[in-house]
């Protein structure tokens, strides 16, 4: 089975790891191989990777929308996030999936299941690819009370609008969040501050948060960001970006194998596979 996946940069990708091992698991004889795209000639490129002969591919930045345009069929779920991070290749058929929401509810419902209640109070910090895809999953299970407080207002007005049971999300400015930590039992940071090179960087303090909070960051690079840092020295509970990383892949390798594998296994070494990296 031949997989693979398309984006730019994508040199340091986990993802070859992580689906040459789920292959090994699964006993499927097959590949993943990287495919860094050029973001001029998008179209052309998507003509010469139909000769590829994939079973299906995953899609990361920047082209988790762009690829939209290219798919015969979208699932409805991929749809309402506006972005799509799976497609699968069926009698030359593409059919696009968005598996990082649920790869990120799922991780954190196994780690803190007290947590994933519907009543729970939650704050989304950004209002990119990756907390458009939280956002959808968390109004999808029913999560009545989201706030998002993003640098760009704009951009949450446009990722909540395509949600008609989005009224109740708030919109908050990162200084108003930052006073207001204490009145969240999760906080999800999704923006790219923090990241390698940059690991000093943290997106708003959390002087206030309460013991107990749950603090989930999707940057995993480093494992540890100085977000979490602040947030496990403060008595807060941590979810980590590497946790959401896998379950997506997992998922993604269930849409195109049909096979469902055990993440927790696996959790293990891609942490030691990251602490070497
Ligand atoms: P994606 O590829 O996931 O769509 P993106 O659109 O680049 O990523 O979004 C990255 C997120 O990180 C955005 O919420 C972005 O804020 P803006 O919408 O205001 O651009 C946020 N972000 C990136 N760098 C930031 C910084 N230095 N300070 C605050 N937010 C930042």
């Amino acid at each position: 089975m031949k997989l693979g996946l398309i984006g730019n940069p994508i040199k340091h990708s986990l993802s070859p790891w992580i689906h040459n091992q789920l292959l090994k698991q699964a006993n499927i004889p097959g590949e993943y191989n990287l495919y860094e795209l050029e973001p001029g000639s998008f179209a052309a490129q998507m003509e010469l990777l139909k000769k590829e002969g994939l079973a299906g591919f995953n899609v990361t930045v920047p082209f988790k929308q762009k690829i939209m345009m290219e798919l015969d069929a979208v699932d409805e779920q991929a749809k309402l996030i506006g972005a799509v991070n799976t497609v699968k290749i069926e009698n030359g058929q593409w059919k696009g999936f968005n598996t990082d929401g649920k790869g990120f509810l799922n991780s954190l419902r196994v780690k803190y299941p007290d947590i994933c209640n519907a009543d729970r109070k939650v704050l989304i910090l950004g209002a990119g690819g990756a907390a458009k895809g939280i956002f959808h999953t968390l109004v999808h299970a029913g999560f009545e009370n989201i706030d998002i407080a993003n640098r760009t207002t704009d951009r949450v007005k446009e990722m909540t609008k395509s949600n008609d049971t989005s009224d109740g999300a708030g919109i908050i400015t990162l200084a108003d969040a930052e006073q207001r930590v204490a009145d969240y039992d999760l906080i999800i940071q999704t923006t790219t501050v923090g990241m390698k090179p940059h690991e000093e960087q943290q997106i708003i303090s959390l002087d206030n948060i309460r013991e107990g909070t749950v603090v989930s960051d999707i940057v995993y690079q480093p494992l540890m960001t100085a977000f979490l840092k602040e947030a496990a020295e403060s008595g807060a509970r941590i979810h980590q970006g590497h946790e959401m990383l896998l379950y997506q892949a997992v998922y993604a390798f269930e849409i195109w194998t049909g096979t469902s594998l055990d993440e927790h296994g696996l959790l293990e070494a891609l942490e030691a596979q990251l602490k070497g990296a």
